[in-house]
């Protein structure tokens, strides 16, 4: 973080990630950590992006091929981008470049923008956020898996301003409002208290910084919110579905002003789906089999919104 404007807080970002040994264990996690270490060694690569597909700029001979696709599937499931390492190409669960070309054209410049993606998964977008002309690109996620697959793709780019911190929104440290861009994509309906959540994305703001704000929302043009019992999609761990009106009502009470509906679409079979790289069910097995517009609970079939707003 030398010499970026993050470099001020990461003595406060290391304390943050101390405080969470406990949450930093996982089973998995050595032979997740074997495989990146089983990388092939590489000077830095540059990469591209390719029909959506972050692709780094690699070439090896057969043998250094296998061994880097073991190591990348030794890191499945594979569920954000698609990625190409060289010639092995991860058809990941999403099509994540969907969705980045969905918002791309209604972000502020992102030329010489700090940004932070909350929830950044594999870093897919931050690549994407990179490639557009951001200096700094910070993502947090609490899953350690992530946190390997982008220290797999890091290991060929080695781009320092990028880095992903295996910390949830919450233990971000409340002293860093220096991100001119903050993206929360896929994250808010996985928090109980979502208002607590805006709020934080606020604090983390620079003055006239921009949120992108993505989630999953109900359909129609009532003022409203859906709870949600027990699974919603097959998903656990999702808590209240609002409409778009209701959404930014919950945005405009955080602190931010002037929100523009970017975009909403239905999520399709064709966007999220079982692959070679993530071989559980997918979108497909949690509809409604006889009614595709609702899932397997009867609730609203997935539809997700994106939503603009500047810091008041
Ligand atoms: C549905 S995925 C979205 C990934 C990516 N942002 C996208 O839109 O494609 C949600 C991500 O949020 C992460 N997440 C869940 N709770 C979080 C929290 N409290 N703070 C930050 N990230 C969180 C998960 O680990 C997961 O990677």
């Amino acid at each position: 973080m030398q010499d970026t404007p993050l470099a001020p807080y990461s003595q406060a970002l290391a304390s943050a990630v101390n405080e969470r040994g406990h949450a930093l264990k996982h089973g998995h996690l050595p032979g997740w950590e074997a495989a990146v270490h089983q990388l092939p060694p590489t000077p830095a690569c540059a990469f591209s992006i390719n029909d959506g597909s972050v692709s780094i700029n690699y070439s090896c001979d057969d043998e250094r091929s296998k061994a880097l696709r073991s190591a990348l599937e030794a890191l499945m499931p594979w569920r954000k981008g698609p990625f190409s390492f060289g010639s092995t190409f991860i058809d990941t669960e999403w099509r994540s470049d969907w969705k980045w070309e969905r918002l791309a054209e209604h972000l502020s410049p992102l030329t010489g923008r700090t940004v932070l993606d909350v929830g950044c998964g594999s870093g897919y977008h931050m690549w994407r956020i990179r490639e557009a002309g951001a200096s700094t690109v910070l993502g947090i996620d609490p899953s350690l898996l992530y946190v390997k697959q982008f220290e797999a793709a890091q290991h060929f780019i080695q781009d320092p301003c990028v880095q992903l911190i295996p910390l949830p929104m919450e233990a971000l440290p409340t002293t860093m409002q220096v991100f001119d861009t903050v993206l929360s994509m896929g994250v808010l309906y996985h928090r109980r208290d979502p208002h607590l959540h805006l709020r934080e994305l606020a604090m983390a703001m620079s003055v006239d910084g921009e949120l992108v704000l993505e989630t999953l929302v109900m359909p129609g043009e009532t003022n409203d919110s859906l709870l949600i019992e027990d699974r919603y999609a097959n998903m656990r761990n999702i808590y209240e579905l609002p409409t778009v009106a209701r959404l930014c009502q919950w945005i405009s009470e955080a602190g931010f002003i002037s929100p523009v509906v970017a975009d909403i679409t239905t999520t399709s079979r064709r966007e999220q789906r079982s692959t070679p790289w993530m071989t559980s069910h997918s979108l497909a097995q949690a509809l409604d089999p006889d009614d595709s517009s609702k899932t397997i609970e009867g609730y609203p079939r997935p539809l997700r919104a994106v939503v603009i707003a500047k810091l008041g």
